[in-house]
């Protein structure tokens, strides 16, 4: 079977966007090994609250398995809590360059508007890469903001392996389509973010549905009154139909042959309850694993299973750069 890896910073609360890349996660658990990972090693690269990281960490995992990830078939853990990730960022570490990963996009957006950058910043696509090849991954996915952090570890694996020998894998990233893109539903010129302070502008998982309708209803539309996808001039109800079919069997095409001649109160209403229909079950399945500490075991399962593997990769590696593994 083939091996996915992928990682999620336990930042923020959960809104659309990130749910349908979640939901994605669900989708190759039937066929492929998955490794999920909650990146709290990265999460550190800046300023956060410790108590809030740690339940920020709990509340992403049990998310994860709200949303249908089940346990018995991926390995879902936390980095923290499989040593090897910081150990072999280390050795990657000193096997990069100062002038590659000052060619790092994110980076640049990440520093340009602070004060002061930590070195652990910097390091963060040679952290995602020790993440990555720990496992021996065959598939990445992605979102297309990772793409340069994904061709940067495939550099770092040939590289290693042109100088020790075969190690590791060199991964393929699964770069997700664009047009799953959820923009800001107040202002849709940007990405649903996040670190939005706006509002009105995201829906988290778990909103109550109040929020939901209040958030919809006020989403940003035009003024022409016709319901049709149209990027360029009509960004607003684009993404609220992009959103709609994302969350019912409804393609894009269908929703405008559905809604010609239906006003826009109209259509918001049957989102509204589109969405509330979707999140309710995954409402009350986060509640249910939340509070009976269910979450922990199963993270406990994942951190042994990962440990288990990953330290065969590192002990590899260990040897190969010259440490004593054994006496
Ligand atoms: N950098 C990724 C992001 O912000 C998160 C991440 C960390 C990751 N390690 C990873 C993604 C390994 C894929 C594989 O989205």
């Amino acid at each position: 079977m083939k091996r996915i890896f992928s990682g999620v910073q336990p930042s923020g609360r959960i809104h659309l966007g990130n749910y349908i890349t979640m939901k994605n996660f669900v989708n190759h658990q039937d066929d492929k090994d998955c490794f999920y990972c909650i990146v709290d090693l990265h999460a550190i690269t800046v300023d956060q609250d410790p108590e809030e990281l740690r339940k920020k960490s709990i509340e992403l995992a049990a998310l994860y398995i709200a949303i249908g990830l089940d346990p018995k078939k991926v390995t879902l853990f936390i980095q923290s809590q499989v040593s090897a990730h910081a150990e072999l960022a280390w050795i990657l570490q000193c096997n990069s360059y100062m002038g590659e990963l000052n060619r790092m996009t994110q980076f640049k957006e990440k520093s340009s508007k602070k004060e002061s950058v930590t070195n652990g910043l910097f390091g963060y696509p040679i952290l995602m890469a020790a993440d990555i090849l720990l496992y021996n991954t065959d598939y990445v996915p992605v979102g297309s903001d990772q793409k340069q952090h994904l061709e940067l570890t495939r550099d770092i694996a040939i590289r290693f392996n042109n100088k020790y020998g075969k190690t590791f894998t060199v991964p393929e990233p699964l770069i997700r389509k664009k047009g799953a893109r959820v923009m800001s539903l107040s202002n849709p010129e940007n990405k649903m973010s996040k670190s939005d302070s706006e509002k009105f502008s995201s829906i988290t998982v778990l909103d109550t549905s109040k929020e939901i309708k209040k958030k919809i209803m006020r989403a940003q539309t035009d003024s022409d009154m016709i319901i049709r996808y149209d990027e360029v001039n009509k960004k607003g109800i684009s993404n609220l139909l992009t959103i709609y079919s994302l969350f019912s069997n409804y393609s894009i095409e269908e929703l405008e042959k559905k809604y010609e001649g239906i006003g826009y109160g109209q259509f918001k209403k049957d989102l509204v309850e589109v969405v509330i229909n979707e999140l309710e079950p995954v409402k009350d399945k986060y509640n249910e694993i939340i509070n009976s500490g269910e979450i922990n075991e199963i993270l406990k399962e994942g951190a042994i299973r990962a440990n288990k593997i990953s330290k065969e990769i590192l002990n590899d590696v260990k040897n190969k750069v010259g440490f004593i593994t054994e006496f």
